[in-house]
């Protein structure tokens, strides 16, 4: 007994991605958006660090801001919420963030019953995790107007692990759709592995990098939209060159991801990689199963 058919683990491995519609009920994207914009409400938005800034020392703030993320509740800013002399472009802070990360799946109840929920486990497993760890969540917003495009990229690339393990799930908080940003694929392209790793830098160089640094030319001729209901779960293999557009639409399209790699000996996580967590809080394992 399974939770995906044989039918839908095939077209994973053959595609590298699987949408399954309907994952969530109406009343459970609503809870979850409801909770998120309860966090906005309460959270201090002042603290936030910039992320548009040259300034060096600033700079340093918001990388250190950024890569001691990983065992937090973070908020970062939406660079086109903002001018470049520091005005707020926006009516409210709240409509100005880009996305929420990087431990909402270990550190808010809600957020944590989602993310290591049975039929996640089960998904995982099936695709070929032995011990499942979870590394990562993110709220993300894509705001109406100012939602900013990403740029075609492999999840393993920041989750990497050798070998490659990675497995991204993504889920719809909004009916998405050409118009407002939806997630592009280019079905099969994950058969081509992951090649580059983005780094913590070498002591004494603070901040991160790109080995090689230079940017792949993918090929995105045979890229595919993947316009997704509210409430569909994607799921994503590390490796599948994946991006999306800008929201230039009045309509939000909010989601949440989460990344998840194996935990089984032989399969090493870098101690360079940019998401660390402290030594008390490792990764915890998806255990659950349906
Ligand atoms: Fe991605």
């Amino acid at each position: 007994m399974t939770f995906l058919t044989s039918e839908q683990i095939a077209f994973f491995h053959e595609n590298g991605f699987l949408h399954l519609p309907n994952f969530w009920t109406g009343d459970q994207v609503s809870e979850l958006r409801d909770h998120m914009q309860d966090l906005l409400t309460t959270a201090d938005l002042t603290q936030v660090h910039s992320i548009f800034t040259t300034d060096d020392q600033t700079r340093k703030l918001n990388d250190d801001y950024f890569l001691n993320s990983g065992y937090t509740i973070r908020y970062f800013w939406e660079e086109k919420a903002w001018a470049k002399d520091g005005q707020l472009l926006v009516s409210d802070r709240r409509l100005a963030i880009n996305k929420v990360g990087h431990a909402l799946h270990d550190l808010d109840p809600l957020f944590q019953s989602v993310s290591y929920d049975g039929k996640v486990g089960s998904i995982v497993h099936e695709l070929g995790l032995e011990h499942p760890l979870l590394a990562q969540s993110m709220y993300i917003f894509k705001q109406p107007h100012i939602g900013g495009s990403v740029n075609p990229h492999q999840d393993g690339t920041f989750l990497y692990t050798e070998p490659q393990s990675c497995i991204g799930l993504w889920w719809a908080l909004d009916d998405c759709s050409l118009e407002n940003g939806c997630l592009w694929a280019v079905p099969g392209s994950h058969r081509l592995g992951v090649h580059r790793h983005y780094r913590r830098r070498d002591p004494p160089l603070d901040g991160t990098e790109f080995v090689p640094s230079e940017q792949e030319q993918w090929d995105l001729t045979n890229a595919v939209p993947l316009e997704t209901p509210k409430g569909s779960l994607v799921v994503l293999h590390g490796a599948l060159v994946h991006y999306s557009a800008d929201n230039l639409s009045d309509k939000p399209r909010h989601a949440y991801a989460i990344h998840i790699v194996e935990g089984k000996e032989g399969v090493v996580y870098p101690k360079n990689n940019w998401l660390q967590r402290p030594p008390e809080h490792p990764f915890n394992e998806i255990v659950n199963r349906v």
